[in-house]
């Protein structure tokens, strides 16, 4: 593995140059026009091929609903010309919120939704005279959940000793039962109906990054009829979709977003070899359910991988500077992002026709376009998502589209919008929307260390 560093590359051919003497395997052109192509989706049409990833910003009103914070956020995504907007997770439970703030839809605040729905549609129309494809992600925080304040309320498939003490479980009344289980589904539905109802025009079933859903994928050692065997694991999966697609009809999209590789060892983790070693991806099973999903009707996949929570967040997201307490990963950016693109491809290899979002783009910074056009063009997704790039730079679809990113507008990977969720605060982008967040970050990180019983020593620097 090659030693970490920071994005610093004055031209394209710069980084074209890093990723040879690596010797990955990163293709990339200058013809950009495969971003620009709509993309079919079920039965909706996206209007190109670049896609807000969903991004929490843990601010939504108590109830659920929509807060000041949350809109603004969506009419700067919707104004900025992405063909989709994958909206934040979204609990379908109380218990499985991860935060007070998480995004719930409820029969109260629907409407709410419906009216934040048509405003945004309006924006994107009147900017780029069409209107993207929203997708809303639908949760369970499981060993996450967080509903209440500053307690950990986990709510787990299985006993994990490499977790359990880091997420509160203390002994097996965590362990969530078959009856709780056998309730989830229809509580997905009514998420979905609801979703529909206010103008989505589908849901992804959540099943990456160790929530429960994704979790449950990696339940071994579970007993009963959602552990053991992939038919085991995968079951509440498919009976949230199955639950889903009953009560939306057919016209409506449902996707999902899982986890293709855990990097956590087995038998906790999904995708992984059988030996024990974190770093070794067996991809039998996660094509396996690509194919199973395709199967069950699913319209639209997305990969991620890995576990934001734990100690190799590059596995989810490539970045220069970590959130405190994440050691300096033991390999280059550019091999997260490679690592990333592989599992893209292998998706949209299992998906067939089924358009496969691609993730890892971000770190890439302005060229990020580049290759998003070569994944495009060679088949290895058919949309091109951007996380941590799209609250950074909510507009770059636009600017790809009409003359090319800006650097001075680019998310520059610092992991402060994750810390802010670490210190269970609102988060955004502390860096290009400073003015609203850095006093935020300043604020809850300085609670945060209160928190900790640590005098905070001042306010924390920013770069
Ligand atoms: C602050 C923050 C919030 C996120 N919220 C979500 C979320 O709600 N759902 C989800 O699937 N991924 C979430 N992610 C992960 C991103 O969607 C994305 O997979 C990750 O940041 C890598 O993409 P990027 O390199 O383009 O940022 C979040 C990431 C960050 C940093
Ligand atoms: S705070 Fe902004 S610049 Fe830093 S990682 Fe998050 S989105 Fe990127």
């Amino acid at each position: 593995m090659a030693q970490h560093e920071k994005f610093n590359f004055g031209s394209l051919q710069e980084l074209k140059d890093k990723i040879q003497a690596l010797g990955l395997q990163l293709p990339c052109t200058e013809d950009l026009s495969p971003l620009a192509a709509p993309v079919k989706i079920g039965g909706r049409t996206a209007p190109n091929g670049m896609a807000v990833l969903p991004m929490e910003g843990c601010d939504a009103l108590p109830d659920g609903g929509v807060s000041e914070l949350l809109r603004s956020r969506y009419l700067r995504f919707c104004a900025g010309g992405a063909g989709l907007i994958w909206w934040e997770a979204c609990a379908v439970v109380p218990e499985g919120r991860a935060n007070e703030l998480q995004m719930m839809l409820t029969d109260e605040n629907a409407a709410d939704y419906a009216a934040l729905l048509e405003e945004c549609n309006w924006a994107a129309e009147e900017k780029n005279g069409v209107r993207p494809v929203h997708i809303l992600q639908l949760t369970h925080s499981g060993r996450y959940s967080r509903p209440v304040g500053h307690i950990p309320a986990p709510i787990v498939p299985q006993r994990d000793p490499i977790l359990d003490e880091r997420t509160g479980v203390r002994d097996d009344s965590a362990v969530c039962s078959d009856n709780y289980l056998d309730s989830l589904p229809a509580r997905y539905a009514h998420s979905a109906l609801l979703a529909r109802q206010a103008g989505f025009d589908g849901v992804d079933i959540k099943a990456c990054h160790r929530y429960l859903m994704s979790e449950l994928l990696a339940s071994h050692t579970r007993h009963g009829k959602y552990g053991g065997s992939f038919e085991n694991r995968t079951r509440l999966l498919l009976d949230a979709v199955a639950a889903v697609r009953k009560v939306c009809g057919p016209d409506f999209i449902i996707a999902c977003r899982f986890n293709v590789f855990d990097a956590h060892p087995y038998p906790y983790g999904f995708g992984q070899q059988k030996d024990g070693d974190v770093w070794a991806f067996d991809g039998t099973e996660p094509m396996r359910l690509a194919e199973a999903l395709v199967g069950a009707g699913v319209q639209l996949l997305s990969n991620s991988a890995g576990n934001p929570y734990y100690i190799y967040p590059q596995v989810t997201r490539p970045f220069d500077t970590s959130s405190q307490g994440i050691p300096i990963p033991q390999e280059h950016p550019l091999q997260s992002v490679e690592r990333l693109f592989s599992f893209t491809a292998l998706v949209q290899q299992a998906a067939g026709q089924v358009p496969v979002i691609g993730n890892g783009y971000t770190w890439l910074r302005q060229y990020a376009p580049y290759f998003g056009a070569a994944n495009i063009a060679r088949g290895a997704c058919r949309m091109v998502g951007f996380g941590r790039g799209s609250i950074a730079y909510p507009d770059a679809p636009y600017d790809i589209l009409h003359g090319g990113m800006q650097p001075q507008k680019c998310c520059v990977a610092c992991s402060r919008c994750t810390q802010i969720m670490r210190d269970h605060g609102r988060t955004g982008c502390v860096i290009r929307n400073g003015a609203v967040y850095a006093p935020l970050y300043r604020q809850y990180r300085a609670q945060a260390d209160a928190r900790a019983g640590k005098a905070a020593e001042g306010a924390p620097e920013l770069v």
